[in-house]
């Protein structure tokens, strides 16, 4: 019997997994400069906990959740995203009482989504994403769209097009969502079971369907930017305005809708232009949620945010021919001649890591030619050969691999040299 992994899922293997550590890295350091702190939040939570934040009528909720009941009968839920987590969290620990506001974390993990697996769609994924809670200044919302942008930016990514819209305030969407109804109502059994049920309940996701995309009644679908109050006008310039002075280039769709429930006013994703990019170009997606911390039971707090699949910042690399500075060799790989310096080598080895430098030897009782391809295959950047004569003479033969030059170096002092050369 031979088992295979889980459709939707895929196993890192290590050369994949240095790429994956190279953007953490990239990421955990831009969100040091921005300010924002990691928060580890469990992989799964109370099945509520999605009902409320992510919303019932979302996708996500109806269709694709992994939901289990637990062995004392609890019905829990993989995470299929972590905004509601991070909220959960901060209420929870009444984060809204922290002297230092607005709180800006950060998370990085895997969610899970019942979804078709396709190019860039995945039913586990790494998300990395922000949330900013406590300030309801338009230039925190710039602050993260411009934050996911760097990440971006610092990976090489030039093929980037970033798309916002507003959703306004409650009274903005309260008249846009009635013009919706009166729009679709008198056609609205043209349109696919989900959008039926959708009209009344949450009209604003029709325009998010996938199937009736191409309907005409889609195209002269009312905008909701025609419906934004005086409040929301306003609040949507000023996150303009600070774009510009951040000078990050975007464009307003106002049929930009997201596909989760807590958003209201400032909504954007970030797309790959890249030729050859699948389907599904949305590489991130953000935006402001300032009913959720209440919805999930704690004060009134606004909040901001966005998340980024790995996978999906991976293949836009590749689509843009894009390769990471990643380096793949060791610094040096200790060729042993002989049985007695082979019992030398597993010392050596052994002092040159205590020192902080990446070493290997022999562990398949290899000729010297054999273990000198090894050390090949590692791209190690030196070779230390240690033959029977060189232990005599206690001494070591080490070879800069890049130049081709030699240099025999006394054993006592083989690791200071290491790292004197390494540096
Ligand atoms: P979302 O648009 O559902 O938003 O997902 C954000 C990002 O996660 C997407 O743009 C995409 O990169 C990635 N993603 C989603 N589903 C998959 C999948 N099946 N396979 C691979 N990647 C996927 C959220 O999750 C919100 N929590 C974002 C947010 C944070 N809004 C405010 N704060």
């Amino acid at each position: 019997m031979s088992f295979q992994i889980p459709r939707g899922t895929q196993d890192i293997l290590p050369e994949q997994a240095a790429k994956w550590q190279y953007i953490e890295q990239i990421a955990r350091e831009l969100c040091r400069r921005y300010n924002y702190q990691e928060i580890r939040t469990p992989i799964f939570e109370h099945t509520e906990l999605f009902l409320r934040g992510v919303g019932d009528t979302t996708d996500i909720v109806q269709k694709e959740m992994y939901t289990f009941e637990d062995r004392g009968g609890r019905s829990l839920t993989l995470r299929p995203e972590g905004t509601a987590a991070v909220v959960r969290s901060f209420v929870e620990n009444k984060m809204y009482g922290y002297p230092n506001q607005p709180v800006k974390l950060y998370y990085m993990g895997p969610m899970f989504r019942y979804e078709r697996p396709q190019a860039g769609r995945f039913r586990q994924f790494v998300q990395f994403g922000v949330e900013a809670l406590g300030s309801n200044d338009p230039a925190i919302d710039a602050e993260v769209i411009a934050l996911a942008m760097d990440i971006y930016r610092s990976l090489g990514l030039k093929k980037l097009k970033l798309v916002i819209n507003s959703l306004g305030d409650v009274e903005s969407r309260k008249a846009h969502r009635q013009a919706l109804i009166d729009h679709f109502q008198p056609r609205i059994h043209e349109f696919c079971d989900d959008c039926q049920a959708r009209l009344h309940k949450n009209p604003m996701r029709i325009l998010d369907c996938k199937k009736d995309r191409d309907h005409e009644l889609m195209r002269t679908a009312p905008s909701i930017l025609d419906y934004l109050n005086e409040q929301s006008r306003t609040y949507f310039e000023k996150v303009q305005m600070y774009l510009q002075k951040l000078g990050i280039a975007f464009e307003v769709d106002p049929r930009l809708v997201r596909g989760l429930d807590y958003y209201n006013h400032t909504a954007f994703e970030i797309m790959s232009e890249a030729e050859g990019f699948g389907a599904i170009t949305t590489l991130c997606g953000g935006g402001r949620y300032n009913g959720l911390v209440q919805e999930i039971g704690g004060p009134e707090t606004p909040g901001i945010g966005f998340a980024l699949s790995i996978e999906r910042l991976l293949a836009a690399l590749e689509a843009e021919g894009i390769s990471l500075p990643i380096s793949e060799g060791i610094d040096c790989y200790v060729v042993a001649l002989g049985e007695q310096a082979k019992e030398e080598a597993v010392a050596l080895v052994a002092a040159l890591r205590q020192e902080g430098i990446a070493a290997e030897k022999d562990y398949q009782d290899r000729k010297v030619k054999a273990q000198l391809k090894a050390a090949d295959r590692l791209h190690a950047a030196y070779v230390a050969i240690l033959g029977e004569d060189e232990l005599q003479k206690g001494v070591i033969n080490v070879k800069h691999m890049a130049t081709g030059e030699q240099q025999e170096v006394p054993l006592d002092i083989f690791v200071s040299h290491m790292k004197n050369v390494l540096q």
